[in-house]
């Protein structure tokens, strides 16, 4: 009895090594791992409706110059063409100071890659209220604004008291390019009360203007 317990957890034991083993096989090989990838895709999302929402999404965002990659077809998950785009990423990066001068002149800035439409009526109907805290690193700020930058909604920048002239010039002169941008200076300590405050300081700044 006690070695056929025995027998049945070593192979089960051996079973599960397999499993582990395959499934190490199975990250470490890009081939399998994009086979998998669509299939659990398609589990979780209802594809035939998703697609054409995505589409109509896609034909509203602001267009960026790619190359000559078709983003539909990235999305529609065509392996060549991953590769192409894969082949002419490049990470592009602006030096702080430069911001002053881009957003100097606010009709071109604004054509950079901001939405000058709200996406949906659902949308337009449900402003929301942003708060950023900011620090350095202007490229990677003004990315990640113009992602979330709608132009019902609000946006309230603290920018650290500590951080260098460029970065504040810099974001001082985007915001004064949307009537929504709206910016502060509290001086902020990673993970201390100071954070809290500039929060609070933000959320009064925007009932203020909004
Ligand atoms: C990648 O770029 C190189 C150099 O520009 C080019 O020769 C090659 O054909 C490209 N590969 C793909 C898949 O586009
Ligand atoms: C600002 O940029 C727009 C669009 O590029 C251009 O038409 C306009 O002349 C520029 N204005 C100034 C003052 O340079």
């Amino acid at each position: 009895m006690v070695r056929r317990i025995s027998i049945i957890a070593f192979v089960v034991g051996v079973l599960f090594m397999l499993t582990l083993f395959y499934m190490s096989t199975l990250e470490n090989s890009g081939l399998a791992m994009k086979k998998i990838v669509p299939f659990i895709y398609l589990d979780i999302i209802d594809t035939d409706r998703a697609g054409s929402r995505i589409e109509e999404l896609l034909r509203m965002l602001p267009q960026i110059n790619t190359h000559g990659v078709d983003c539909t077809r990235i999305f529609a998950r065509d392996d060549e063409e991953i590769k192409k785009a894969q082949n002419v990423t490049t990470v592009r990066t602006i030096p702080d100071r430069n911001f002053l001068t881009l957003a100097r002149n606010c009709t071109s800035y604004r054509r950079r890659g901001y939405m000058t439409k709200p996406v949906s009526d659902e949308e337009e109907r449900y402003p929301i209220a942003y708060i950023l805290q900011i620090y350095k690193d202007l490229v990677q700020i003004e990315r990640l604004l113009m992602a979330i930058y709608r132009p019902q909604n609000w946006y309230c920048i603290n920018v650290d008291l500590s951080t260098g002239e460029d970065v504040h010039l810099g974001m001082i002169a985007i915001a004064s390019c949307f009537d929504n941008i709206v910016i502060n200076s509290v001086d902020v300590a990673w993970a201390k009360m100071s954070q809290v405050e500039a929060d609070l300081v933000s959320i009064r700044v925007i009932n203020l203007y909004s």
